[in-house]
Protein backbone atom coordinates (compact mmCIF):
# COMPACT_ATOMS: atom_id res chain seq x y z
CA UNK A 1 0.00 0.00 0.00
CA UNK A 2 1.36 3.06 -0.80
CA UNK A 3 0.97 6.24 1.18
CA UNK A 4 0.22 9.43 -0.49
CA UNK A 5 -0.16 12.89 1.75
CA UNK A 6 -1.81 15.39 -0.66
CA UNK A 7 -1.54 19.34 0.55
CA UNK A 8 -3.56 21.56 -0.71
CA UNK A 9 -4.62 25.06 0.61
CA UNK A 10 -5.31 27.76 -1.83
CA UNK A 11 -8.31 27.99 -4.56
CA UNK A 12 -6.37 27.16 -7.75
CA UNK A 13 -4.99 23.50 -6.15
CA UNK A 14 -8.28 22.26 -5.16
CA UNK A 15 -9.35 21.55 -9.55
CA UNK A 16 -5.69 19.79 -9.28
CA UNK A 17 -5.88 17.11 -6.38
CA UNK A 18 -9.32 16.10 -7.45
CA UNK A 19 -8.62 13.61 -10.05
CA UNK A 20 -6.11 12.53 -8.07
CA UNK A 21 -8.04 11.67 -5.87
CA UNK A 22 -10.17 9.42 -8.14
CA UNK A 23 -7.72 8.13 -10.73
CA UNK A 24 -7.52 4.24 -10.85
CA UNK A 25 -4.41 2.99 -9.49
CA UNK A 26 -2.69 -0.32 -10.41
CA UNK A 27 -1.56 -0.88 -6.72
CA UNK A 28 -3.29 -0.01 -3.71
CA UNK A 29 -2.66 3.87 -2.81
CA UNK A 30 -3.90 5.56 0.28
CA UNK A 31 -4.91 9.13 0.09
CA UNK A 32 -4.60 11.46 3.29
CA UNK A 33 -5.93 15.02 2.29
CA UNK A 34 -4.46 18.24 4.42
CA UNK A 35 -5.65 21.75 3.45
CA UNK A 36 -3.45 24.48 4.89
CA UNK A 37 -6.43 26.79 5.11
CA UNK A 38 -4.43 29.40 3.05
CA UNK A 39 -7.90 30.02 1.48
CA UNK A 40 -10.83 29.37 4.15
CA UNK A 41 -13.81 31.88 2.65
CA UNK A 42 -16.57 29.46 1.73
CA UNK A 43 -16.62 30.85 -1.82
CA UNK A 44 -12.96 30.04 -2.14
CA UNK A 45 -12.81 26.64 -0.55
CA UNK A 46 -16.02 25.28 0.45
CA UNK A 47 -18.06 25.57 -2.49
CA UNK A 48 -14.79 23.54 -4.42
CA UNK A 49 -14.93 20.68 -1.92
CA UNK A 50 -19.08 20.85 -3.05
CA UNK A 51 -18.16 21.22 -6.33
CA UNK A 52 -15.25 18.85 -6.88
CA UNK A 53 -16.41 16.08 -4.93
CA UNK A 54 -13.12 16.26 -2.76
CA UNK A 55 -13.73 14.72 0.68
CA UNK A 56 -13.38 16.84 3.50
CA UNK A 57 -9.90 16.88 4.48
CA UNK A 58 -8.59 14.52 6.87
CA UNK A 59 -6.59 17.40 8.68
CA UNK A 60 -7.24 20.79 8.26
CA UNK A 61 -4.88 23.82 9.29
CA UNK A 62 -6.82 26.71 9.63
CA UNK A 63 -3.91 28.88 8.71
CA UNK A 64 -5.84 31.73 7.02
CA UNK A 65 -4.51 34.99 5.28
CA UNK A 66 -1.15 36.94 7.05
CA UNK A 67 2.16 38.07 5.11
CA UNK A 68 4.00 35.88 3.06
CA UNK A 69 6.53 35.11 5.45
CA UNK A 70 4.10 34.63 8.09
CA UNK A 71 1.80 32.31 6.52
CA UNK A 72 4.45 30.16 4.86
CA UNK A 73 6.17 29.68 8.78
CA UNK A 74 2.96 28.90 10.41
CA UNK A 75 2.12 26.36 8.12
CA UNK A 76 5.55 24.59 8.05
CA UNK A 77 5.27 24.79 11.74
CA UNK A 78 1.92 22.67 11.54
CA UNK A 79 2.72 21.11 8.56
CA UNK A 80 5.92 19.01 10.30
CA UNK A 81 4.37 16.91 13.28
CA UNK A 82 1.05 16.17 10.44
CA UNK A 83 3.89 14.50 8.52
CA UNK A 84 5.59 12.72 11.07
CA UNK A 85 2.05 11.58 12.44
CA UNK A 86 1.06 10.28 9.06
CA UNK A 87 4.94 8.74 7.53
CA UNK A 88 3.46 8.89 4.08
CA UNK A 89 5.54 7.51 1.37
CA UNK A 90 4.96 10.59 -0.77
CA UNK A 91 4.46 14.34 0.01
CA UNK A 92 2.25 15.44 -3.21
CA UNK A 93 2.40 19.17 -3.77
CA UNK A 94 0.70 21.37 -6.32
CA UNK A 95 0.93 24.31 -8.61
CA UNK A 96 2.50 27.45 -7.07
CA UNK A 97 0.68 28.81 -3.92
CA UNK A 98 2.61 29.34 -0.34
CA UNK A 99 1.22 26.32 0.97
CA UNK A 100 3.05 24.24 -1.88
CA UNK A 101 5.96 25.71 -1.01
CA UNK A 102 5.73 24.94 2.79
CA UNK A 103 5.06 21.27 2.43
CA UNK A 104 7.67 20.58 0.17
CA UNK A 105 9.90 22.50 2.15
CA UNK A 106 8.97 21.00 5.35
CA UNK A 107 9.08 17.80 3.50
CA UNK A 108 12.63 17.72 1.64
CA UNK A 109 14.13 19.01 5.51
CA UNK A 110 12.56 15.27 6.68
CA UNK A 111 13.93 13.46 4.18
CA UNK A 112 10.79 12.67 2.75
CA UNK A 113 10.00 12.36 -0.83
CA UNK A 114 8.18 15.05 -2.76
CA UNK A 115 5.85 14.96 -5.79
CA UNK A 116 5.18 18.40 -7.69
CA UNK A 117 2.45 18.26 -9.93
CA UNK A 118 2.37 21.19 -12.27
CA UNK A 119 6.56 21.11 -11.95
CA UNK A 120 8.55 23.39 -14.52
CA UNK A 121 5.83 26.03 -15.29
CA UNK A 122 7.82 29.02 -15.41
CA UNK A 123 6.85 32.99 -16.04
CA UNK A 124 10.62 33.82 -15.84
CA UNK A 125 9.51 36.91 -13.75
CA UNK A 126 10.98 36.50 -10.31
CA UNK A 127 8.61 39.56 -8.93
CA UNK A 128 5.63 37.30 -8.79
CA UNK A 129 5.31 35.43 -5.55
CA UNK A 130 3.79 31.96 -7.85
CA UNK A 131 7.20 32.01 -9.85
CA UNK A 132 9.22 31.99 -6.53
CA UNK A 133 7.33 29.44 -5.25
CA UNK A 134 7.49 27.18 -8.53
CA UNK A 135 11.26 27.01 -8.80
CA UNK A 136 12.45 26.47 -5.76
CA UNK A 137 9.62 23.81 -5.48
CA UNK A 138 11.13 21.76 -8.22
CA UNK A 139 14.13 22.33 -6.55
CA UNK A 140 13.47 20.46 -3.96
CA UNK A 141 10.86 17.79 -5.50
CA UNK A 142 12.48 14.33 -6.11
CA UNK A 143 10.09 14.12 -9.34
CA UNK A 144 9.06 16.95 -11.17
CA UNK A 145 5.47 15.87 -12.77
CA UNK A 146 5.22 18.15 -15.34
CA UNK A 147 2.48 19.64 -18.07
CA UNK A 148 4.50 18.88 -21.08
CA UNK A 149 7.50 19.36 -22.92
CA UNK A 150 8.37 23.03 -22.88
CA UNK A 151 8.11 22.50 -18.69
CA UNK A 152 10.51 19.84 -19.02
CA UNK A 153 12.90 22.53 -21.33
CA UNK A 154 12.48 24.68 -18.46
CA UNK A 155 13.42 22.17 -15.78
CA UNK A 156 16.37 21.25 -18.03
CA UNK A 157 17.50 24.50 -18.03
CA UNK A 158 17.73 24.98 -14.50
CA UNK A 159 20.07 21.86 -13.79
CA UNK A 160 17.21 19.20 -12.65
CA UNK A 161 18.18 15.52 -14.43
CA UNK A 162 16.34 13.93 -16.52
CA UNK A 163 15.60 11.15 -13.88
CA UNK A 164 13.61 13.37 -12.10
CA UNK A 165 10.92 14.81 -14.71
CA UNK A 166 8.32 13.26 -16.00
CA UNK A 167 5.49 14.59 -18.59
CA UNK A 168 2.03 13.56 -17.46
CA UNK A 169 -0.38 15.82 -18.85
CA UNK A 170 -2.16 19.08 -17.47
CA UNK A 171 -4.37 17.70 -14.15
CA UNK A 172 -6.88 20.86 -14.49
CA UNK A 173 -7.64 19.08 -18.03
CA UNK A 174 -8.38 15.76 -16.41
CA UNK A 175 -11.17 18.24 -14.36
CA UNK A 176 -12.86 20.53 -16.69
CA UNK A 177 -12.96 17.64 -19.13
CA UNK A 178 -14.53 15.10 -16.21
CA UNK A 179 -17.12 18.26 -15.19
CA UNK A 180 -17.86 19.89 -18.09
CA UNK A 181 -21.53 18.14 -18.58
CA UNK A 182 -22.22 18.80 -14.98
CA UNK A 183 -21.35 22.37 -15.31
CA UNK A 184 -23.23 23.02 -18.48
CA UNK A 185 -26.50 20.89 -16.55
CA UNK A 186 -26.67 24.10 -14.49
CA UNK A 187 -27.72 26.48 -16.88
CA UNK A 188 -25.34 29.06 -15.21
CA UNK A 189 -25.90 32.41 -17.45
CA UNK A 190 -29.57 31.76 -18.01
CA UNK A 191 -30.14 32.01 -14.14
CA UNK A 192 -27.79 35.09 -14.01
CA UNK A 193 -29.93 36.99 -16.94
CA UNK A 194 -27.24 37.04 -19.59
CA UNK A 195 -27.44 35.85 -23.41
CA UNK A 196 -25.26 32.50 -24.15
CA UNK A 197 -22.29 34.09 -26.16
CA UNK A 198 -23.40 37.61 -25.03
CA UNK A 199 -21.42 38.12 -22.27
CA UNK A 200 -18.17 38.67 -20.79
CA UNK A 201 -16.24 37.09 -17.65
CA UNK A 202 -13.53 38.85 -15.55
CA UNK A 203 -11.60 37.71 -12.79
CA UNK A 204 -8.24 40.04 -11.48
CA UNK A 205 -6.51 39.18 -8.01
CA UNK A 206 -2.74 39.31 -8.73
CA UNK A 207 -0.65 41.50 -6.92
CA UNK A 208 1.09 43.03 -9.69
CA UNK A 209 -2.53 44.12 -11.05
CA UNK A 210 -5.03 44.54 -7.83
CA UNK A 211 -2.50 45.71 -5.18
CA UNK A 212 -1.73 49.19 -7.01
CA UNK A 213 -4.56 51.98 -7.41
CA UNK A 214 -3.43 53.19 -10.86
CA UNK A 215 -3.46 49.92 -12.57
CA UNK A 216 -6.49 48.78 -11.40
CA UNK A 217 -7.91 51.94 -12.05
CA UNK A 218 -7.45 51.32 -15.60
CA UNK A 219 -8.17 47.74 -15.66
CA UNK A 220 -11.72 48.52 -14.20
CA UNK A 221 -12.21 50.72 -17.17
CA UNK A 222 -11.17 48.24 -19.52
CA UNK A 223 -13.67 46.10 -18.05
CA UNK A 224 -16.65 49.22 -18.14
CA UNK A 225 -15.68 49.41 -22.20
CA UNK A 226 -16.16 46.22 -22.57
CA UNK A 227 -19.62 46.55 -20.36
CA UNK A 228 -20.78 49.05 -23.28
CA UNK A 229 -21.25 46.74 -25.37
CA UNK A 230 -22.05 43.77 -23.56
CA UNK A 231 -22.63 42.37 -19.72
CA UNK A 232 -19.43 41.72 -17.67
CA UNK A 233 -19.80 39.57 -15.27
CA UNK A 234 -16.53 40.08 -12.85
CA UNK A 235 -15.99 38.00 -9.98
CA UNK A 236 -14.58 39.23 -7.50
CA UNK A 237 -11.61 37.97 -5.23
CA UNK A 238 -11.93 39.00 -1.87
CA UNK A 239 -8.40 40.69 -1.88
CA UNK A 240 -9.70 42.76 -5.04
CA UNK A 241 -12.92 43.56 -3.31
CA UNK A 242 -10.86 44.99 -0.34
CA UNK A 243 -8.34 46.69 -2.87
CA UNK A 244 -11.55 48.36 -4.75
CA UNK A 245 -12.57 49.76 -1.70
CA UNK A 246 -9.19 51.03 -0.27
CA UNK A 247 -8.50 52.80 -3.37
CA UNK A 248 -12.11 54.45 -3.90
CA UNK A 249 -12.22 52.80 -6.90
CA UNK A 250 -16.08 51.25 -7.21
CA UNK A 251 -16.94 54.38 -9.62
CA UNK A 252 -14.41 53.18 -12.38
CA UNK A 253 -16.25 49.76 -12.51
CA UNK A 254 -18.96 51.66 -14.17
CA UNK A 255 -21.82 49.13 -16.18
CA UNK A 256 -19.75 46.19 -14.81
CA UNK A 257 -21.83 43.55 -12.60
CA UNK A 258 -19.38 42.87 -9.55
CA UNK A 259 -20.37 39.60 -8.25
CA UNK A 260 -19.07 37.37 -5.37
CA UNK A 261 -16.70 34.44 -6.62
CA UNK A 262 -18.51 31.75 -7.37
CA UNK A 263 -17.75 27.48 -7.33
CA UNK A 264 -15.87 25.73 -10.11
CA UNK A 265 -19.03 24.25 -11.44
CA UNK A 266 -20.25 27.89 -12.20
CA UNK A 267 -17.67 29.23 -13.42
CA UNK A 268 -16.80 26.68 -15.86
CA UNK A 269 -20.64 26.65 -16.77
CA UNK A 270 -20.35 31.19 -17.71
CA UNK A 271 -16.91 30.32 -19.20
CA UNK A 272 -18.16 28.01 -21.67
CA UNK A 273 -20.64 30.20 -22.90
CA UNK A 274 -18.77 33.34 -22.51
CA UNK A 275 -17.71 35.63 -26.01
CA UNK A 276 -14.97 36.78 -23.69
CA UNK A 277 -13.04 36.00 -20.71
CA UNK A 278 -10.29 39.09 -19.11
CA UNK A 279 -8.60 37.52 -16.54
CA UNK A 280 -4.96 37.50 -14.88
CA UNK A 281 -6.01 33.75 -13.62
CA UNK A 282 -3.67 30.98 -14.54
CA UNK A 283 -6.62 28.35 -14.50
CA UNK A 284 -8.27 30.30 -16.82
CA UNK A 285 -6.01 30.40 -19.69
CA UNK A 286 -6.01 26.78 -19.62
CA UNK A 287 -9.30 26.57 -19.28
CA UNK A 288 -10.50 29.09 -21.92
CA UNK A 289 -7.66 27.10 -24.29
CA UNK A 290 -9.83 24.09 -23.94
CA UNK A 291 -13.24 25.50 -23.93
CA UNK A 292 -12.31 27.52 -27.41
CA UNK A 293 -13.07 31.28 -25.74
CA UNK A 294 -11.29 33.93 -26.69
CA UNK A 295 -9.24 35.13 -23.43
CA UNK A 296 -7.36 38.47 -22.73
CA UNK A 297 -4.63 37.94 -19.90
CA UNK A 298 -3.78 41.43 -18.63
CA UNK A 299 -0.18 40.44 -17.54
CA UNK A 300 3.41 40.96 -19.23
CA UNK A 301 4.19 37.27 -19.49
CA UNK A 302 2.49 33.85 -19.23
CA UNK A 303 3.37 30.89 -17.85
CA UNK A 304 1.25 28.91 -20.23
CA UNK A 305 2.64 29.64 -23.21
CA UNK A 306 0.56 26.90 -24.86
CA UNK A 307 -2.44 28.76 -24.72
CA UNK A 308 -1.42 31.75 -26.68
CA UNK A 309 0.34 29.45 -29.51
CA UNK A 310 -3.01 27.71 -29.40
CA UNK A 311 -4.70 30.66 -30.67
CA UNK A 312 -7.36 31.21 -27.96
CA UNK A 313 -5.06 33.48 -25.72
CA UNK A 314 -3.44 36.79 -25.85
CA UNK A 315 -1.33 39.01 -23.37
CA UNK A 316 -2.04 42.24 -22.83
CA UNK A 317 -0.94 45.23 -21.09
CA UNK A 318 -3.37 46.17 -18.03
CA UNK A 319 -4.50 49.27 -19.23
CA UNK A 320 -7.94 50.73 -20.70
CA UNK A 321 -6.26 51.59 -24.27
CA UNK A 322 -4.52 48.06 -24.48
CA UNK A 323 -8.09 46.59 -23.79
CA UNK A 324 -9.96 48.34 -26.16
CA UNK A 325 -8.02 47.88 -28.72
CA UNK A 326 -7.65 44.00 -28.55
CA UNK A 327 -11.89 43.94 -27.18
CA UNK A 328 -11.75 45.39 -31.11
CA UNK A 329 -10.19 42.62 -32.06
CA UNK A 330 -11.69 39.83 -30.34
CA UNK A 331 -15.05 41.55 -32.02
CA UNK A 332 -13.75 41.10 -35.50
CA UNK A 333 -13.09 37.42 -35.11
CA UNK A 334 -16.43 35.09 -34.35
CA UNK A 335 -15.46 33.04 -31.46
CA UNK A 336 -11.33 32.81 -31.12
CA UNK A 337 -10.83 29.30 -32.35
CA UNK A 338 -13.66 27.07 -32.23
CA UNK A 339 -11.96 24.06 -31.59
CA UNK A 340 -8.19 24.84 -30.70
CA UNK A 341 -5.59 22.00 -31.25
CA UNK A 342 -4.91 20.65 -27.34
CA UNK A 343 -1.42 20.32 -26.37
CA UNK A 344 -0.22 16.65 -26.49
CA UNK A 345 -1.10 15.36 -22.82
CA UNK A 346 -3.65 17.54 -21.89
CA UNK A 347 -6.01 14.78 -22.52
CA UNK A 348 -8.13 14.04 -19.08
CA UNK A 349 -5.73 11.59 -18.08
CA UNK A 350 -3.00 13.21 -16.24
CA UNK A 351 -3.78 12.15 -12.86
CA UNK A 352 -3.94 8.57 -13.79
CA UNK A 353 -0.35 8.38 -15.44
CA UNK A 354 0.65 10.12 -11.87
CA UNK A 355 -1.05 7.85 -9.73
CA UNK A 356 0.27 4.97 -11.63
CA UNK A 357 3.74 6.28 -11.55
CA UNK A 358 3.89 7.34 -7.60
CA UNK A 359 2.34 4.00 -6.49
C1 LIG B 1 -3.31 32.91 -3.80
C2 LIG B 1 -2.08 32.42 -4.55
C3 LIG B 1 -2.26 32.73 -6.04
C4 LIG B 1 -3.55 32.17 -6.58
C5 LIG B 1 -4.69 32.72 -5.73
C6 LIG B 1 -6.03 32.23 -6.19
C7 LIG B 1 0.00 32.58 -3.27
C8 LIG B 1 1.28 33.31 -3.16
N1 LIG B 1 -0.89 33.11 -4.12
O1 LIG B 1 -3.36 34.32 -3.90
O2 LIG B 1 -1.19 32.14 -6.75
O3 LIG B 1 -3.73 32.54 -7.91
O4 LIG B 1 -4.46 32.32 -4.37
O5 LIG B 1 -7.06 32.80 -5.47
O6 LIG B 1 -0.19 31.58 -2.63
N2 LIG B 1 -8.68 36.30 1.37
C9 LIG B 1 -9.91 36.20 1.96
N3 LIG B 1 -10.47 34.94 2.05
C10 LIG B 1 -9.86 33.83 1.61
C11 LIG B 1 -8.59 33.96 1.03
C12 LIG B 1 -8.02 35.20 0.90
O7 LIG B 1 -10.52 37.16 2.36
O8 LIG B 1 -10.44 32.73 1.73
C13 LIG B 1 -8.08 37.65 1.21
C14 LIG B 1 -7.33 38.10 2.44
O9 LIG B 1 -7.48 39.48 2.56
C15 LIG B 1 -5.90 37.77 2.09
C16 LIG B 1 -5.88 38.03 0.60
O10 LIG B 1 -7.15 37.63 0.14
O11 LIG B 1 -4.95 38.53 2.79
C17 LIG B 1 -4.79 37.28 -0.12
O12 LIG B 1 -4.91 35.87 0.14
P1 LIG B 1 -3.63 34.91 -0.07
O13 LIG B 1 -4.00 33.51 0.21
O14 LIG B 1 -2.46 35.48 0.65
O15 LIG B 1 -3.28 35.07 -1.60
P2 LIG B 1 -4.23 35.18 -2.89
O16 LIG B 1 -4.20 36.57 -3.37
O17 LIG B 1 -5.57 34.54 -2.67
Amino acid sequence: MTRLLHVVGARPNFMKVAPLLRAPSPHPVEHILVHTGQHYDAAMSDAFFRDLGLPAPDVNLGIGSASHAVQTGRMMAELEPVFDRYAPDWIVVYGDVNSTLAAALVAAKKALKVAHVEAGVRSFDRSMPEEVNRVLTDQLADICLTPGASADRNLRREGVPDDRIRAVGNVMVDTLLALRPSAAKLQVPERMGVGSGDYAVATFHRAGNVDDAATLSELLAGMSHVAGTMPVLFLVHPRTRQRIKDFGLERRATGVRLLDPVGYLETIGLVERAALVLTDSGGLQVETTILGVPCLTARPNTEWTETVESGTNRLVPPSLEAIKSAFADVRRQDRAVAAPPRPPLWDGRAAERIVALLA
